[in-house]
């Protein structure tokens, strides 16, 4: 007889996106007149930077001759890309990531979710709270904890990130053996320093831990003091893999490319305490369990490097931190307390109400969708997440009518 894998059982009926998406969806057909604006999930709404559009309609004539067609391409990415990511990303900070450190994918919620594959079955994990779900349900799956209770799965370190530690969490009174870290972080929008970050990695150092970094909001820091990658610490390379993406950075949550770096100092360990070469494992995943992201959209990525593509894409990013600076400014005169928008596109909000009762509240009296702090974790409990990726006038749109329902 076959049987399902039992910790599916021990999940939340859905994932936190797909129940906004159905209650949106639910308002939508019982309100056909409505015209919704979307702050929930955080996707952008503006085309590709015309330096992508053109080299992936290069690639694309590549593609349909003989002489220049490509099948098959290395499943880590190609070189033309490792290679520019290494040169702008890492080296131009002063970071050393080799090209073949660097492994192209389809999404960091992809890579974010599976590198937990590589880790023990025992290993002991440690989540933020309020944290993004994917950390959280991925370990669930593979029956990393224990079941649901009280708002929290037994078993996982949850990490407060609280007003009370501007949302960096302090460092586990427990030793863990994996981290799962997030800067500029979703959802709140804080941002780390380069000394907290180092806490981190000392952290990770002293008790033979993995620090899983998410970057993925990393363009929009706008603080020149601030880290943009956990390598900026010394001593990181052999602690930390992480997580970075272009869909935000450069508008491709529909076109699908990003990357994680895994040093090949990085390290772990067997059960005898030998030390194991986390590249090679990931590696070794990667190629047997993907095909590599298609060339046109390798190219585009490319793209993002050059002269035009970095002055498009701050521009793009700009116009979203712009929209955010206008949320802030709204929120800030609603009497709400807040943080994040300034260095990351999202804002969270204390309502200092019921999250999803104040979700619902805003999508039936004002047709705007943000999301709901509790689907983040406990502590998010009494906040919402607005995204600040639409349009500037939506979201003057929207933040006019959250304005007049909260206003009465
Ligand atoms: C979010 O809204 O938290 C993100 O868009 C989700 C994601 O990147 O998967």
């Amino acid at each position: 007889m076959i049987r399902v894998n039992p910790h599916y059982s021990k999940l939340q009926a859905s994932y936190l996106f797909s129940e906004i998406a159905r209650k949106v969806s639910e308002f939508q057909a019982g309100n056909p007149d409505k015209d919704i604006i979307k702050l929930g999930i955080g996707d952008v709404t503006h085309g590709l930077p015309p330096a992508c559009i053109e080299a992936m309609h290069k690639a694309v004539d590549e593609m349909a001759v003989d002489a220049t067609f490509r099948g098959y391409g290395p499943e880590q990415g190609y070189d033309f890309l490792r290679e520019a990511i290494a040169l702008n990303d890492f080296a131009s900070r002063g970071v050393t990531i080799q090209p073949d450190e660097i492994f192209i994918s389809d999404g960091a919620k992809c890579d974010s979710g599976n590198i937990q594959e590589i880790l023990a079955q025992d290993a002991r994990i440690a989540v933020p709270d309020p944290v993004y779900p994917v950390y959280v349900d991925t370990n669930v799956m593979a029956g990393r904890t224990g079941k649901w209770k009280d708002g929290r799965y037994q078993g996982l370190v949850y990490l407060e990130s609280t007003a009370n530690n501007h949302y960096v969490p302090a460092l586990p009174s427990e030793a863990v053996d994996a981290i799962y870290l997030c800067f500029p972080n979703n959802p709140t929008g804080a941002t780390v320093t380069h000394d907290e970050l180092k806490a981190w990695v000392e952290y990770a150092r002293e008790h033979k831990s993995l620090i899983l970094f998410d970057a993925a909001y990393e363009a929009f820091i706008r603080d020149e003091s601030l880290p943009h990658s956990i390598y900026e610490v010394d001593g990181a390379d052999e602690v930390a893999i992480e997580f970075r993406s272009f869909s935000k950075t450069a508008g491709f949550t529909g076109t699908r490319c990003a990357y994680t770096i895994v040093p090949k100092a990085c390290r772990a360990y067997d059960a005898a305490g030998t030390v194991q070469d986390l590249h090679f494992l990931w590696n070794r995943r990667h190629t047997t369990k993907f095909n590599g992201v298609s060339y046109p959209v390798q190219r585009a990525a490319e793209a993002v490097f050059s002269p035009q593509g970095q002055e498009q894409i701050k521009a793009l990013n700009d116009g979203y931190l712009h929209n955010a600076a206008h949320i802030r400014q709204q929120i800030s005169t609603l009497g709400y307390d807040f943080v994040g928008g300034q260095n990351s596109p999202y804002i969270w909000i204390n309502t200092g109400e019921d999250s999803w009762a104040f979700f619902d509240r805003l999508l039936n009296e004002a047709a705007v969708v943000t999301t709901p702090g509790a689907g983040f974790g406990a502590c998010g409990e009494g906040y919402i997440r607005i995204s600040a990726f639409n349009d500037f006038a939506k979201v003057e749109e929207a933040m006019q009518r959250i304005a007049a329902v909260l206003g009465r």
